[in-house]
């Protein structure tokens, strides 16, 4: 530091005193910059098969798994708590898992009977639907493969197509490809337009990174058993990359991408800010699975307030340009926002 600097900042007190502004809870309100709203919060729910099912998701607490018919009034109480839309994530019956991940575009699939359930008892929150292979092939890869095991980019548009088809004719309103395949939200946006569905959304997964965090979605959902040899490195961006993400992001607001979202969280919150800063566009950042389950051992095991971690790191979602987060901690925060905590 300069000898300029550390003068200034002596010259400046007891004149500047950055704790006057910190001393009360209500003078601490009116300076804050930021404010976490459950306007910010989508709710990521997992969908069984069946009827009268549901199962806890051992690797997240407090996280189930349930059957549409047990979604419904959960649903129902994200929608009258102010959450404003939910994205859905189908656990696919193994019997319907083939290499070509074909039950992905069957109108009847798991996901499109739930998002019809939901638009029909629910009409006015949002669904969001993830648009990618994995929960539907016998591999896990969110793409097609060759005999070699190597994602078939191109081939694998077609069937992406057909499942953004099908879901927002079921009635979803905003499609988010996960995947990460060159040119998909092009030729996705394209096919909602000649379908007369122009007003369905496209929230693209533009930087979604190569992460371990994923692991515990992955065993909600069932495709981490099924995750051969390969990882999805290849489609996937590299944790080491940050211009790359701008690229991503560009690419797919030139091909019809309304809002991006950033994937996983907090080890990512420098490429929100380059994002926010750099195009100005809706931005989400997705708090993904394994973030969850990390703040909520912790808490259970008593090394943090768990409750105070996980609004501290919303926030700073918020603070980085986030105009919103997916977490699985919706619900949970929602109440704490209208409590007032
Ligand atoms: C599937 C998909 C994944 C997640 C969302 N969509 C997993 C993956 O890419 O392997 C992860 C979400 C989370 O960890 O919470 N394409």
């Amino acid at each position: 530091m300069s000898s300029t600097t550390s003068t200034s900042y002596t010259a400046s007190f007891p004149k500047t005193r950055m704790r006057r502004n910190r001393q009360d809870l209500w003078s601490r309100r009116m300076v804050a910059e930021h404010r976490l709203d459950t306007a910010d919060l989508i709710w990521p729910v997992f969908a069984l098969d069946g009827e009268n099912q549901r199962e806890a998701v051992q690797s997240m607490p407090g996280v189930e798994r349930m059957s549409i018919d047990l979604l419904l009034p959960a649903i129902h109480e994200a929608r009258d708590l102010g959450i404003p839309a939910v994205a859905l994530f189908p656990v696919t019956p193994v019997a319907f898992k083939s290499d070509d991940g074909i039950e992905a575009t069957n109108p009847e699939n798991l996901v499109c009977r739930a998002v019809r359930t939901i638009k029909e008892q629910i009409p006015d929150i949002g669904i969001v639907c993830d648009v990618a292979l994995d929960p539907y092939t016998s591999h896990g890869h969110d793409g097609l493969l060759n005999e070699q095991g190597d994602i078939l980019n191109d081939e694998t548009l077609h069937v992406l197509t057909k499942q953004s088809l099908v879901q927002a004719e079921a009635g979803c309103d905003v499609i988010a490809p996960s995947d990460m395949m060159d040119g998909r939200v092009g030729v996705i946006r394209n096919a909602l337009e000649e379908s007369g569905l122009v007003n369905v959304k496209i929230m693209s997964y533009a930087a979604k990174y190569a992460s371990a965090y994923y692991g515990p979605f992955r065993d909600a959902v069932g495709s981490a058993g099924t995750l051969k040899s390969k990882g999805k490195q290849s489609y996937q961006m590299d944790p080491a990359n940050g211009d790359e993400a701008l690229r991503e992001v560009a690419l797919d607001l030139a091909e019809g991408a309304d809002m991006v979202m950033v994937k996983p969280g907090m080890p990512y919150l420098d490429i929100v800010r380059r994002i926010k800063d750099g195009f100005g566009v809706p931005t989400f950042a997705y708090q993904v699975s394994g973030e969850y389950a990390m703040i909520h051992a912790a808490g259970r095991n008593g090394w943090l307030d768990g409750d105070k971690a996980m609004t501290e790191a919303l926030l700073a979602f918020k603070r980085a340009g986030a105009d919103g987060v997916l977490t699985y901690a919706a619900v949970d925060i929602a109440k704490q926002l209208k409590e007032g905590v």
